[in-house]
Parts: structure tokens; sequence; C-alpha cells
């Protein structure tokens, strides 16, 4: 059930048939004021400046040819010329009943679209850090959004797999290895890149070495692609033990490197030279970009290929798109990258587009994200000023969520349960940190907020969560035994209910957006609307059998709309804590 959009289709026919132009927008947001009514259409004001008539004359007729016979109780002209729009109860208390009895929640089918993201994307032979954490988790609740809403989702995980480096690393795993017998220690992959680097800074045979092993891995030899191979795997075996500590969904099978593209370079950069759009300059081939200016205000050169012969970052971001649209079919592409990369990305764009690789009907979206920041608003960093590295900043926060809940709740003995509940606590209280916040900013990352109890965190809404779960169970409650239809009769309920079957709305600016932190704000009122809901209108000592019903059923559509809101943000629930 979407009922702005539902609300939108019928003011924009009455406007129509008020003789508003075709392209006339109604406008319908929800109200931010209750006396304002649920929602209201604002789209009159510029409709009456075409028409050049009055405001309130327009409204006047665009009212009266609105049909909204059991969908509002009231509809008011205000100010200017807004219309307000008041939900009727009848039609709110039937449409949450049928959104409890849909397993979707009653949440709308969609066109089905097929939706390339780019996410995570860490590198080989390094560890993941706190800079690859934003991508990673702002990513996969837009997968999941967008998988909830019914759309095709294809994560691809553009892992750094390509690049001079390797030749390096490849010396280097075959030293390890020679020296060890074969047993190879990647465990930790940072102290790894830094060897191989020292070797191949201090010792010139070495160099040499890694040098033609560079070569010989482009060139496709055996023993440099199985090396190479090995190197990727270890790493993304490890990458894989952080997603599925963060209750991330990528797998081993979404891993889309920039190697895959390495095939197709040599033909971008000559169709892109026959097309005229890439030229030789001084041994290297770049592309003019008129829309970038350098310093000079002459045309952007993109490099392209290197005098070396040698392929860019942004060659390979060129074949990328250009491979999301041909081969995989996408009808949009978005790419979870922090905000630094974003020139990069557009110039590879503009190329892709004026070599006809991807068609203007195919969107290509830069999602992108500030910094992670310490208290200090410098960048998050070790105490001795180094990177973080992710492993160490999960374990950090399951550490301080084990303390938080052991002093919280001193009874809980089940091991197996308080390391559920650590886990669900911890991890969410990192992720829901990040997802709460708009994602264009830089943010501000502080344990003692993210864990507080109060206020939009994650512990907040999983406790919040418990307490509608646990109704149903303090009471025995049989859901099949709720058969009524739910009645609304009091403002609270109105107002919980009318909240609740916004859901789909909130899902669809999240999945158009790559806005998680909307999804956020919008649990976080539901549960404020919950919480005022419970205090005024009892539930199990309602006052006859029909309030006791629809109550519970209103509960019950709370709890399912929290847990499957909050699933789409990757934080999970736990039925008590
Ligand atoms: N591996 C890159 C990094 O760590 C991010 C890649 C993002 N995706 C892309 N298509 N360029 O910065």
């Amino acid at each position: 059930m979407n009922i702005q959009a539902l609300l939108s289709d019928k003011v924009s026919q009455a406007m129509t048939a008020a003789g508003a132009p075709a392209d006339s927008e109604a406008q319908v947001r929800q109200s931010a004021k209750a006396q304002f009514g649920d929602y209201q259409a604002n789209g009159i004001m510029s409709v009456a400046k075409k028409l050049g008539m009055p405001p309130r004359q327009v409204a006047e007729k665009v009212v009266e040819l609105l049909d909204l016979s059991g969908i509002a109780s009231k509809v008011e002209i205000a100010g200017p010329g807004f219309i307000n729009i008041f939900l009727d109860r009848g039609f709110v208390a039937a449409n949450a009943d049928s959104a409890l009895i849909d397993a979707r929640l009653g949440i709308s089918p969609v066109e089905p679209q097929t939706i390339v993201i780019d996410y995570s994307a860490p590198n080989v032979a390094k560890e993941m850090h706190v800079g690859h954490i934003r991508s990673t988790i702002i990513g996969d609740a837009a997968v999941r959004t967008n998988e909830l809403l019914g759309h095709k989702v294809i994560r691809a995980n553009h892992v750094g797999d390509w690049g001079t480096q390797f030749g390096m690393l490849i010396a280097y795993l075959e030293k390890v290895q020679n020296e060890h017998a074969g047993d190879m220690n990647l465990a930790d992959l940072e102290e790894f890149y830094r060897a191989a680097k020292k070797n191949y800074d201090e010792d010139e045979e070495f160099a040499a070495r890694a040098r033609s092993y560079v070569v010989k891995l482009q060139g496709g030899d055996e023993y440099c692609r199985k090396m190479w191979r090995k190197l990727v795997d270890v790493t993304m075996a490890q990458n894989q033990l952080t997603y599925n500590r963060l209750n991330v969904t990528l797998t081993q099978d979404d891993v889309m490197g920039e190697s895959l593209y390495n095939d197709m370079l040599p033909g971008i950069v000559s169709d892109l030279q026959d097309k005229g759009l890439a030229v030789d300059s001084e041994g290297a081939v770049v592309v003019y970009l008129d829309e970038y200016k350098n310093k000079d205000g002459d045309p952007m050169g993109v490099i392209i290929r290197k005098k070396d012969g040698g392929y860019l970052y942004t060659t390979t971001d060129i074949a990328c798109a250009k491979y999301r649209y041909e081969t995989l079919g996408a009808d949009r592409v978005l790419y979870y990258i922090d905000s630094r990369q974003h020139q990069h990305l557009m110039q590879a764009w503009t190329i892709a587009r004026k070599a006809g690789y991807v068609p203007d009907s195919v969107a290509l979206e830069h999602h992108m994200f500030g910094m992670m920041l310490g208290k200090d608003g410098k960048p998050f960093k070790t105490r001795s000023g180094g990177t973080v590295k992710l492993s160490d900043l999960l374990d950090e926060a399951i550490e301080r969520a084990r303390k938080l809940i052991t002093e919280k709740n001193p009874d809980l003995k089940d091991a197996e349960e308080l390391e559920k509940l650590v886990n669900a606590v911890g991890i969410g209280a990192i992720k829901y940190a990040d997802l709460s916040k708009s994602r264009t900013t830089d943010y501000i990352f502080d344990w003692d907020n993210m864990l507080a109890f109060e206020g939009n965190t994650a512990p907040y809404m999983q406790y919040a969560y418990t307490r509608v779960a646990s109704i149903f169970k303090r009471a025995g409650i049989d859901l099949n035994s709720l058969t009524q239809p739910i009645v609304i009769s009091e403002d609270r309920e109105a107002a919980l209910a009318t909240r609740l079957l916004q859901f789909e709305e909130v899902l669809t600016v999240v999945a158009r957006e790559g806005t998680p932190h909307t999804m956020c704000a919008y649990l976080y009122d539901v549960a404020g609307l919950f919480s005022s809901f419970y205090e005024h209108c009892p539930i199990l000592n309602a006052e006859d059998e029909t309030s006791r019903n629809s109550r519970l059923k209103l509960a019950l559509l709370t709890q399912r709309t929290l847990k499957t809101g909050l699933d789409t943000l990757g934080i999970e629930t736990v039925e008590r804590m």
C-alpha cells in the first residue's frame, strides 16, 4: 500500500479535470503536523500560476472534483491553496488488516528492474579497514531494500584485484612458500603487503623478478595466474568472515573485481581512438573532456592508456559501466563509493556515454558518502595514528556490547542466547550509527552514542522491538485467534496505524535515493508512536474484546514492520534483552 502514490493519482486526476496542463504535479506529501491532516497536496499554486487564476479558486475547483470517498474523511483548503487530506479511519483500519495478512506487509508489486549495486570493493592483499565499512553497510541496505521491493539486484563487489603491485605480491608469496615449505600464512595481510613492499624496495633481484611477474601475469602465464588466484582467494576468504560477522549479504560469488574487465581494455582504447574521442599525447592515449577544465581553463585530459602501455583505474571503470549495461542488462547502476572518487566516476561515465556504451535510459548513479571521523573531527585512526582494521573495530564493538549487556542483564545465563544478543547489539550499534546518518556528509564515530539505550540507536530500536514482541509471549496469545477486523477509535491508534501504512513510501525513497537514514528515522518514529499508543491504550486490559483484538493486531503489525524494516538495514533483532 502506497497512500502517497494513491493520493497523487487522485489529485492529479482532479487537477486535469479542473483544466490543469498535463505536466502539472500534485506534489502530495506526508503532512508535517497533525493539524494539516495526514497528507498535503502542494501542487495547486504552480497550476494556478500557469492558468493565471487565483490559487484558492483553483483549489476549490480541484477539491470539488476530487473523489476521495472511502479514503479521506475530510479535505480542507489551507493557506494560499494547499489541500489538506485527513484519512478515513475505516480506510486506515482496512489497509492495516490487509498488510497484516500479507507476507510482504502489503507492499505493492513493482515493475522489476535489474539493478547492479557496486559496493564494499576492498583491495586484494590488504585488510579491510574502516574506509570500507560505509560502502559495505550502506550498499547492503540498498541491496536489501531493492530486493524487498521486488527488483532483481546484482551485487557487484568491485574488488581491487589487478595492477602492477601483483608482481611484487606474487614474488613475495613465492618467497614465503619456499621458506615455509608450502604453508602460507596470510593471516596478517597488512604485514604481508608491507613485507612484500620492503623486499621490492630493498632487494634488486626480487624487484626484477616482481617486474617480470607483472608482465607474465598480464600475458596470462599459468604459474602467475595461479599465484594471483591464491592471493585473491585468501583475501576474499578472510573478507567473507567479516561480511558474515557484519550480517552483510555478499558472498564469494559476488566478486567482480577489476581483473574481470582486463580483456576489454585494449578494445575500448582502440574503439575510443576510432571514434575520435581519444588521441595520442606524448605516447599516452588521452580523452579530452570539455566538461572538465584543468587549472588553465583547458579541457581536462583523462589518460586511458599510459606511455608504458598500462591501463588505468578510469579505463577499467569505463569498461565496467559498459559491461554492466551490455552483459548484465542493468537498468540502473548504483555505486557506493566515497565522495573523493566522484570526479573519477564522472569522467569515466562521461566517456562511456560519449562512446555510446551506456544509453541515457540507463542510470549510472554515484551514491557517495563522507568519511568516518574520530571524536576530534579528524579521520578515524588508531591511538598510534594507523588505519583502523575493520576486524579490530568489530572486536571492540562486541566487547563493549558484552559489558553493557551483562551489566544491564546480570541474570542472562544462557551462554548461547547471551552471545547472540551481544553480537546483535555490538554489530547492530556500529551499523545503525552509520546508517542513521545522512550518508553525504562525514560522520563522527562515537562508541558512547551508538551504544546508548536512548535515542535513535540500535540498542533502542532492538529493545523497542523486544517490547512489542513480549506482549504476545507474556499473554500467550495465539495469533490465529485475532479474527475480528481492526477498529480505530483513538487518535493514538490512528497515528500509529497510519504511520505503519507508510512503510512502503519509505522503502521507495530508500530504494530510489539510497538513503537508509530515512528508514532509520521512520522506524524510530514508529517506535515512539508505539510507546505512546501502548501507554495510553491498554492492550491486554482493553475495555472490550473488539479493542483488545484490534490493539493486538496493531501491535503485531508494529512488530512485523520493525522487524522487516530493521532487516532492510541488515540489523538483527532478538526476542528479548
Ligand atoms: N577498490 C576501490 C577502493 O578501495 C573502490 C572501488 C569502487 N568501485 C568502482 N567501480 N570504482 O577505493
